[in-house]
This record gives structure tokens, sequence and C-alpha cells, in this order.
């Protein structure tokens, strides 16, 4: 077997964005241009991914699925009960229900790894934990590479330890949700390009550098250090083929925000966004609870749609980047490297 990451005609890898922004269509327009597409199935149901990967497969075989791994460390009820109390005044102000915890929920994935087992596709990767060695075993059976991330030096060797075909090194740069094996975790400042440094010191694995990858420069100095290919999810954010919410996108493109910070308060695991009135008022008050939280805010999100100072604006530090352009035209940022 070929490993897709290191076969790439532009080495560059569409970051996989669960929540709306990855689409079939972003993932098929990024493979064309000569990247690896990337579906989200976070979120999803198994059978909504099993329609978006029909959808691609149709196109182009340079493509990957990425999961969600159920959560390692429980939420703890008392923390959820006083975030839903948090919420209550702002779910007041926009007339939605006061927010309740919910049940946690696994995100279907034991029926995903079940239909990727049973209809491989080239490239499955996984993110805010590992899977077990036989659910990796299974997947490189049916013939696609398997993908780990990890956020700092201690999850790259847990990561290597399952023997991926290419591990993300996330840097704390990166926009979206930082990648952590567990959300008790409080996510390490490194940098980008120096975890993928201290990474390529503890294994020959493929590494994959992503985190705050705004543009030709930051790339080639990632390519330099060994990275065998860049992943780039905010910079594709502004794409014409991504399902941005438009009020996110504008945000993006507004060049009137100031800056990103790491917040709790959408989902309850870590993630970064572009500060703004719900991220500075629940600044005081975040908790580990994932994915009860993300459901939780669920309808004051839908609530915000088109009001960006109440939406989870995921965005890395590179932001100031985003043009209003095509998914071909990131990726060309990125040839020759
Ligand atoms: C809107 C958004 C959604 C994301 N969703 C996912 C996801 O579903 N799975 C995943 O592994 N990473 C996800 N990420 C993180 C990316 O894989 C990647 O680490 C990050 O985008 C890189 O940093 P950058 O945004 O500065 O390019 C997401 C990032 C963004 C911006």
């Amino acid at each position: 077997m070929t490993n897709p990451l290191t076969t790439l005609p532009v080495p560059v890898v569409q970051a996989p964005m669960a929540g709306g922004p990855s689409t079939p269509a972003l993932a098929v327009a990024v493979a064309r241009a000569g990247g690896l597409g990337m579906l989200a199935a976070g979120y999803k149901t198994a059978r909504a991914m099993a329609d978006e990967i029909r959808e691609v497969a149709g196109h182009t075989d340079r493509f990957g699925v990425n999961l969600f791994v159920p959560e390692r460390d429980p939420s703890d009820p008392a923390a959820l009960a006083a975030y839903a109390r948090a919420l209550a005044p702002a779910a007041a102000e926009l007339g939605v229900p006061a927010p309740e915890p919910g049940e946690y929920v696994d995100d279907e994935y034991p029926a995903k790894l079940d239909h990727l087992t049973a209809h491989p596709v080239p490239l499955v990767s996984f993110t805010f934990g590992l899977p077990t060695a036989a659910d990796v075993a299974r997947l490189r059976e049916a013939g696609s590479a398997v993908v780990l991330n990890a956020t700092d030096e201690r999850e790259v060797e847990a990561a290597a330890r399952l023997h991926p075909d290419a591990i993300v090194v996330q840097g704390s740069e990166a926009g979206g949700h930082r990648a952590t094996h567990g959300q008790a975790a409080e996510p390490q400042d490194v940098t980008t390009a120096d975890l993928l440094s201290a990474a390529r010191e503890l294994t020959d694995i493929p590494l994959v550098a992503a985190g705050g990858v705004a543009g030709r420069g930051a790339a080639a100095d990632l390519r330099a250090r060994g990275a065998a290919a860049v992943q780039v999810g905010t910079l594709f954010l502004a794409a014409a083929e991504a399902g941005t919410k438009p009020a996110h996108r504008g945000a993006l493109l507004s060049g009137e925000h100031e800056g990103t910070v790491v917040t709790r308060a959408f989902s309850g695991r870590p993630a970064r966004a572009l500060r703004n009135r719900f991220t500075e008022r629940m600044a005081g008050e975040q908790v580990a609870g994932y994915p009860q939280v993300h459901y939780m805010t669920a309808p004051l999100r839908a609530a915000s749609v088109d009001d960006a100072a109440g939406l989870n604006l995921w965005a890395g530090t590179g932001f100031a980047a985003c043009r209003d352009t095509t998914a071909a035209d990131v990726v060309e940022l990125f040839r020759g490297l």
C-alpha cells in the first residue's frame, strides 16, 4: 500500500472540519487540485458519513475520513449542571429553552468504524484520542492508511506506539478544537514548528504539521523541519466550496476581529475561535464538559446563526490570511514545496 500522504502532488491536507465547513465539494476540489481532501464525520450519523463518502469516491481516491474518538475523560455532572445554569441568561435573551445537561453520546463511533471496515476509504484519521490497536489493525487490513493526532510529545509517543501511517502534530496556533487525547488535559502552548521538531526526534513515522499555516512561507519552514505535508484548516474556511456559515465567513474576511482565544465555552473542549461576545461572556465559566456542552450550546448557536457575536467562530491564529477564494487557489499556495 502506498502512503497517500507521502505521494501527494501538492503536500497539503485539507483539514477535516466538522460542524458544516467540510463538504464533499471541498474535498473533491482539494483532491483535484493535488492536495488530500478530508471528510469530517464528527457530529454526523454513520449514514450521513456513508452518503458523503459515496459522493466523494465517485470523483477521486485522494481523500480520507476523520472520526472523533469517544471521550476518555467523563464529564463531571456537577460541572455540567453549573454550566447549564451559567448559560441560562444567554438562552433567555435568545428566546431558547434553558439548557439542560444531556446524556453522553458516542457520535456513532462503533457504527462508523464498522462501515469504514466494510467499505474502506483510502485514509482514516482520528482526533480527540487514539483508537484501539485492534481498530487500527482492522482498518489497515481493509486497505486504509491510518492517521492519528497529537498535541504534545507524550501524545506523539502514545500515537507512535500504534504504528500509524502518519501523525498529525497539531500546534497551539490551530483553529478549532485542540486534538488532546482527553478533555481534562489543558493543551500545551507549543507552536506547530516546535512540536514538529520535537516529534521528528521521537519517531520516523511521517508527520503532518497542523496549526497556523497561513501561507507558503510557514509551510516551507515546516517542510524544511521534516513535515511530509501541512494540514490547513482556517484558510479553507473562506473557500467557496466550504460549508462555512455566512456569519463565520464574514467575520474571518472582515478584518475587524482583533484576535483569537482558546475556549471551552462552546463545546466543553478547548478550541481556538475568534474572540466574540459569547467567548467573553463565558470566559469565567469554562468546564471540561465534552460532548454535553456542545449539545447544550447548540440551540443558542442555532438562534445566533446570523450573528457572529454568538457563534463559534473557529479560527487559527493565521486567520487574517483568509481570502474570498476557491479551494484550488488555496492548494496552489503550497505547490512545489
Ligand atoms: C472549523 C474547524 C473545524 C475543525 N474540525 C476538526 C475535525 O472535525 N477533526 C479534526 O481532526 N480536526 C478539526 N479541526 C482542526 C484541524 O484539523 C487543524 O488541526 C487546524 O485547522 C489547523 O490549524 P489552522 O486552522 O490554523 O490551519 C478543525 C478546525 C477548524 C478551523
